[in-house]
């Protein structure tokens, strides 16, 4: 059978995806398309609709309006074969502090109904996969925080779902712990898995999520590969110029030129923001060019993720 000829099989689709609690509407039209094999980053802050969209994948709440479908398998009507294939990571999830590592697996193995004797070996394969397998003896309570975490994730794997639903589970934890989680999610990836993780906060997720998704007010703003979020969202594109002589005339002549928002002189150059978008970047050099003025150093000052994601989303949300 030939492979990879087709376009890449869809892991999850939301249609108009819509959930009020009472008179609010946390969730409403999203429409969102997972491929499978994807790392997705769900973004958005606080109070977005996270944990409700993740909720509803995850078959615990019911859409007000709309559908979704999980590998072709409808939510709400086919609830049970959903479960069959997600793995589901809520934002709290109740730990068993008296219990031990394999007592804990070995507990949710029963509870997936894998047969006694294969779940030894289950349980010994998820804690390999999550960097666990010293602590198989050790009392949940006794973990670090960051190792709990990995227990969590261990505890969705136990049935080996084709889908992972992870609810901000970096959240809380210190860098190295953070890292630790994030190495995981990329060889579970790696292993063919698909993921979806929220977070609040984008810059978190941008070297681990090959696409992401923001949402504010519980509506998609956008959805595709994160260094296209900033393309969409940045205003204009900010260059910092140098030239060997005339920086008043140079700085006079950027400003009638072109279409620049701002042309101000910083730490011995000269700083051009872009009006918007659609600017041509190419067109402060050739102004300058054209000018007869000579062009020492031309850089293009890069805007943090993290603070596109605030403006775009900035006082949005209560
Ligand atoms: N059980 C609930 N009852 C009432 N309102 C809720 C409930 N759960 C969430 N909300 C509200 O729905 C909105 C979306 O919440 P949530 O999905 O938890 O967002 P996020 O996970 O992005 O922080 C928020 O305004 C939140 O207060
Ligand atoms: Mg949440």
């Amino acid at each position: 059978m030939a492979e990879n000829v087709n376009p890449p099989a869809v892991a999850v689709q939301t249609d108009s995806l819509t959930r009020s609690y009472g008179n609010l509407l946390a969730l409403s039209g999203l429409n969102l398309t997972v491929n499978k094999g994807d790392l997705f980053g769900f973004i958005g802050s606080n109070g977005a609709g996270k944990t409700t969209t993740l909720r509803i994948l995850a078959t615990f709440l019911t859409p007000s309006a709309g559908q979704a479908q999980i590998f072709g398998h409808d939510v709400v009507r086919e609830a049970d074969a959903v479960r069959r294939i997600i793995g589901y990571m809520p934002d709290f999830f109740g730990v068993y502090k008296d219990m031990e590592v394999t007592e804990y697996l070995d507990f949710f193995g029963a509870c997936y109904k894998i047969p006694s004797a294969k779940r030894e070996k289950t349980v010994n394969d998820v804690l390999e996969l999550v960097g666990l397998s010293e602590k198989r003896g050790t009392l949940i309570g006794a973990l670090s925080r960051g190792k709990q975490q990995r227990l969590g994730l261990a505890r969705v794997l136990i049935h080996d779902p084709q889908l992972l639903l992870l609810d901000e589970p970096a959240s809380g934890l210190d860098p190295r712990a953070r890292i630790e989680v994030m190495a995981i999610l990329q060889e579970l990836q790696r292993l063919g898995k698909t993921i979806i993780i929220s977070s609040h906060i984008l810059s978190e997720l941008q070297n681990l999520c090959n696409r992401v998704a923001i949402i504010e007010k519980g509506q998609l703003i956008y959805s595709g590969p994160v260094q296209g979020v900033r393309d969409q969202f940045a205003a204009g594109r900010v260059f910092l110029v140098k030239v060997a002589t005339g920086v008043e005339d140079a700085m006079a002549l950027l400003k009638t030129g072109l279409e620049a928002s701002e042309v101000v002189y910083k730490d011995g150059r000269i700083r051009v923001v872009l009006k918007d978008h659609e600017t041509d970047p190419g067109s402060v050099a050739e102004t300058l060019v054209k000018g007869g003025f000579k062009l020492i150093g031309l850089e293009e000052e890069e805007l943090g993720l993290e603070e596109v994601f605030l403006r775009v989303t900035r006082g949005d949300t209560q």
